[in-house]
């Protein structure tokens, strides 16, 4: 089993401080890093990187953080990420279970979303934003779609209410925490 370190912490949404890491946290209008590319997933640089059905313990996972899986899939809903499923888990803050209820969960504490536009394909931004945490990476025309912290489309392309679709996993919450993909 694979145990998550702290520098695979992404930590956006800390208490009233947003912004913790604001080199690799995308600026304002989801200004992604120079040179972004709508295949990988912009707002962090960090990925635990696994393989099949891996379990990792996220035991140190804090409120308002959130890690990236990056795993090879052949299926189409991740040809425009070129293969690879990127994974999003969000550990809600108590604002962000009140705001996003019906999210799609075994517990509400942990939002788990494939990083992969419901719209097109493309891949899925983490903003500095706690109430909209996701963002797509195609801009332009009619893209741009955002997302709650239900995974909820409220912006863009998906304002009619698209969801994030969720990864097949198993979440175990007690001494520690751990999340297997299935
Ligand atoms: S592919 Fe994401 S908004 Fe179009």
């Amino acid at each position: 089993m694979q145990k998550l370190s702290r520098r695979q912490v992404i930590a956006t949404f800390s208490a009233a401080t947003f912004t913790l890491c604001p080199a690799v946290l995308n600026a304002a209008v989801y200004g992604w890093a120079d040179g972004f590319t709508d295949d990988a997933p912009q707002g962090q640089d960090r990925l635990v990187n696994v393989s099949g059905s891996a379990m990792v313990d996220i035991t140190d996972l804090a409120p308002g953080e959130m890690a990236v899986f990056a795993r090879a899939n052949g299926a189409g809903e991740f040809t425009n990420t070129g293969g690879t499923q990127y994974v999003g888990i969000l550990h809600r803050t108590p604002e962000q279970i009140a705001a996003g209820a019906g999210a799609q969960t075994q517990d509400e504490r942990y939002l788990v979303v494939n990083l992969v536009c419901p719209h097109c394909g493309f891949a899925i931004g983490l903003t500095d934003d706690p109430s909209t945490p996701f963002a797509c990476t195609k801009t332009g025309g009619r893209h741009g779609s955002t997302f709650n912290a239900a995974g909820v489309g409220v912006g863009g392309a998906s304002d009619d209410g698209d969801t994030l679709s969720v990864p097949g996993y198993t979440l175990n919450v007690g001494g520690t925490v751990t999340i297997s993909l299935t």
